[in-house]
């Protein structure tokens, strides 16, 4: 099942801070399975579940996209455990702003610790674009969008984007 994503600057479950998770249930597997759906369809590279109407702190991401090795993860209660002084700037749109797009410095290197939907104990070092999916995503559950954090912003409502894939 598709699912509606919420939109806007000033949304109310946009701006809450989510919840930590217990533990995986079937029913959080189920609604993981329809943010997977929801995120394909929104040409999404990853989405936060206050994005899909409740303020859990799980996310999904797609990562290396377009590449052999990418990997769609749900994550549970993803945490940053170690995070570069090294940082970078580049390009973030979000599904829940449509249309606009920013400059956005991020740590070029994090490790991300956070439950599967096995309930297992999970450590990912991420660089470049896959820190930042990671990074944005992270926000969202912290109630803080990319137009917070963003150096300059831009809009671009009417034109059709070639690299979609840029929207966390
Ligand atoms: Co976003």
């Amino acid at each position: 099942m598709s699912l509606k994503v919420e939109k806007g600057t000033d949304n109310k479950t946009l701006r809450t801070p989510s919840k930590e998770i217990a533990g995986a249930t079937a029913e959080l597997k189920n609604f993981a399975m329809d943010m997977i759906k929801t995120m394909d369809e929104e040409r999404g590279v990853g989405l936060a579940s206050p994005q899909v109407g409740r303020n859990i702190r799980m996310i999904v991401c797609k990562l290396n996209p377009g590449e052999k090795n990418e990997i769609i993860l749900p994550m549970l209660n993803p945490e940053i455990i170690e995070i570069s002084d090294a940082t970078e700037i580049g390009e973030e749109g979000c599904l829940s702003i449509p249309g606009v797009w920013g400059q956005v410095e991020r740590a070029s290197k994090i490790i991300v610790r956070y439950k599967n939907l096995k309930n297992q104990e999970q450590a990912l070092e991420l660089v470049h674009f896959n820190a930042r999916i990671i990074q944005h995503e992270i926000d969202h559950l912290d109630g803080v969008l990319f137009i917070d954090r963003a150096l300059s912003l831009k809009e671009d409502k009417g034109k059709k984007r070639k690299k979609e894939e840029n929207q966390i």
